[in-house]
């Protein structure tokens, strides 16, 4: 599905004419890696689990071991899957236009990263990275951590956790600050593949627009703030990115 030509070359002119662009991109600009939803990954032995109750530092402190293998059972997943085209055009965009384009994301995943795009603003956290769970006493480094299920610190005990936003954490405080401010100062923003549920992510749509920003989506689906917008690209990220952002022929 693309969305019409008309539509796509309009938002091709914001974009040409924008100084700063930022791109927030949610879960749908990685489904056509295959990256597993938070419910999708729970098939086999983790079908009995809900993730609402181990994504949390409650779920965590009460059953470690399980909640670390889960996590790790979730690492595992992702090390099957690449980058799509679509952030490989995000990438390639910010290697054209240094400086320019600051990509804000929800997802956990990593992808954008491992595409090359520099300066990536991970709302929720990284997957893949691990810190520990009580404020790090000096004993605490995460290079000499005890291996185990949580690792942890062989002299207190504090266990190491994955670096992602559970449910009822605060988002990271510089980088919300961060995407605030692009949301902002930009004059165009793009929004991909989010369902624009979750605040504050989905609250940088409305920030860009009350700041005089042009707002585009791409998704093949309604979303929730397609109100916001001011032009909706009915496609996938991996179709449509590519479009948008390839140099003028
Ligand atoms: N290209 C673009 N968009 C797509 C594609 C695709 N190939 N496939 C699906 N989508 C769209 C869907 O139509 C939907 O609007 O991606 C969106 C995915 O919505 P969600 O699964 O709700 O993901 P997201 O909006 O990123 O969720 C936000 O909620 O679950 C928490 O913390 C988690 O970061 C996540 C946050």
């Amino acid at each position: 599905m693309t969305p019409d030509a008309p539509l796509l070359e309009t938002v091709r002119q914001w974009l040409a004419a924008a100084r700063q662009v930022a791109v927030l991109t949610g879960a749908g600009v990685s489904a056509e890696s295959g990256v597993p939803t938070f419910r999708d990954a729970q098939t086999g032995f983790w079908a009995r689990y809900r993730p609402e109750d181990m994504a949390t530092e409650q779920g965590f402190r009460a059953q470690p071991a399980l909640v670390w293998r889960w996590y790790q059972h979730r690492r595992a997943m992702l090390q099957g899957v690449q980058p799509n085209a679509g952030h490989h055009a995000l990438a390639a965009y910010a290697r054209q236009h240094p400086g320019r384009l600051t990509l804000i994301t929800q997802n956990v995943d990593g992808l954008h990263q491992r595409a090359g795009s520099p300066g990536v603003l991970c709302l929720h956290g990284d997957l893949m990275a691990d810190r520990f769970l009580d404020p790090p006493r000096p004993c605490c480094h995460p290079d000499t951590v005890e291996a185990g299920e949580p690792p942890h610190c062989p002299r207190c005990g504090n266990l190491l956790r994955p670096g992602v936003v559970w449910f009822g954490e605060a988002l990271p405080l510089p980088v919300l600050d961060a995407a605030q401010q692009a949301a902002r100062t930009c004059q165009l923003m793009l929004v991909v593949g989010t369902a624009g549920a979750v605040y504050p992510a989905a609250g940088l749509a409305h920030l860009a627009r009350a700041g005089g920003a042009r707002v585009a989506i791409v998704n093949p689906q309604a979303s929730e703030l397609d109100g916001v917008a001011h032009a909706v690209l009915r496609g996938t990220a991996a179709a449509v990115l590519p479009l948008l952002l390839a140099p003028a022929a």
